[in-house]
């Protein structure tokens, strides 16, 4: 099977698969692509989620501003500094900050954040704040940020806004706001979430087929995980069995889409994300990285705010130190012939890799 194999008609086939012979295929072809592309480096990308506090009303998020039971947090700029310089510590190549919608984290004091992060630790800066506006994101930038991540969650125009309310009446592309990003010379990283309520399988395979045409350096896509705060997690508890077009949000379902993925963007860095290892504590992330996935994002929030980032629950609050997780996943990559990336990890077959802020 080859990439040119694959048209929305047949990523959905492959989303329907059950038979285990023919999934194997899939898996082998998904790790040949991701082998041949982007070799057998696994970067570990260090994630910091610097504020729970959140102006959106997402149905599926758990950081969602009206859910009252959430404790909110911001980090201080020294213990974002701090967590930097554990990252760079520990081997990393890149920072990933990351937060709910927050206009209390002020552009201009996220500007300094990021100056003093480039100029202490040798870090590729990646930023993951929500849709802020253009200013704002062009400040980051011009700070030394070098990537930015935002998932469209889904293609499909009419769930998107059932679950995304706009905020204050302005209309959210987010698929408009990728190529701006780009144009601000950032690598950018998007995504969807598997198993929506209400995602169909024939608009999760346009999700892939779009991956495809869209210009992305990263890719990034986890099931989604009922919470139960949430008008959608509440809705799964109320309702009955789904229908036959409905997307499941399993471990199975989000492997598929990793490795069709990977067929169709075969140069794309692919994370096996922390929900596919919530799901699968043991193996998720060991089968990720075997079907197609080259990244993986070991969280570094210190542990007095990490259990209050609930995007969705039964995210690992680890008893290890960041320094034993590390040790783990060096050992978890060693063990299937890879090694850990070293350095920031850009996409090196694509376009462009980590470039200077345009002045
Ligand atoms: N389950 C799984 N993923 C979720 N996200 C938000 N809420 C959930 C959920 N309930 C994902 C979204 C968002 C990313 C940061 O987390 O895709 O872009």
């Amino acid at each position: 099977m080859t990439a040119a194999d694959l048209t929305v008609r047949s990523i959905e086939v492959w989303l329907r698969e059950e038979n285990d012979q023919r999934l194997n295929e899939l898996w082998s072809a998904a790790d040949e692509a991701r082998r041949q592309h982007v070799g057998d480096e696994v970067h570990l990308r260090g994630l910091v989620e610097i504020s729970n506090h959140c102006a959106r009303h997402c149905l599926y998020c758990g950081l969602r501003a009206d859910n009252r039971s959430l404790k909110r947090y911001r980090m201080t700029a020294d213990e974002i500094l701090s967590c930097a310089t554990e990252a760079h510590r520990l081997g990393y190549g890149t920072l990933v900050m990351q937060s709910g919608e927050d206009y209390g984290l002020c552009a201009q004091w996220l500007a300094q954040v990021i100056r003093r992060v480039k100029s202490e630790t040798p870090l590729a800066v990646t930023l993951s704040l929500g849709e802020r506006p253009t200013e704002d994101l062009a400040l980051w930038r011009e700070a030394g940020a070098d990537r930015y991540l935002l998932r469209f969650e889904t293609s499909d125009r009419e769930l998107y806004e059932r679950i995304h309310p706009p905020r204050g009446g302005l209309l959210s592309d987010r698929l408009a706001m990728l190529p701006a990003l780009r144009e601000l010379g950032y690598e950018v990283g998007s995504g969807v979430m598997v198993g929506i309520p209400g995602q169909s399988y024939a608009s999760l395979a346009r999700d892939i087929e779009l991956f495809r045409t869209m210009d992305l350096d990263m890719i990034g896509c986890g099931p989604y995980i009922p919470h139960p705060d949430t008008p959608l997690g509440r809705l799964a508890a109320e309702s009955s069995a789904p229908g036959a077009d409905q997307v499941p949000g399993t471990e199975l379902m989000a492997y598929k889409v990793i490795a069709l993925t990977r067929l169709v963007r075969p140069d794309a860095n692919i994370p096996a994300t922390t929900a596919l290892a919530v799901l699968n504590p043991d193996e998720g992330r060991r089968l990720g990285l075997t079907r197609g996935a080259n990244v993986i994002m070991p969280n570094l929030t210190p542990a007095k705010y990490r259990v209050h980032y609930e995007i969705y629950p039964g995210k690992p609050c680890h008893t290890e130190t960041a320094e034993e997780v590390t040790r783990t996943l060096t050992e978890l990559i060693a063990s299937l012939g890879r090694t850990t990336g070293r350095g920031p990890g850009a996409r090196t077959h694509g376009p462009r890799g980590i470039t200077s802020p345009v002045r």
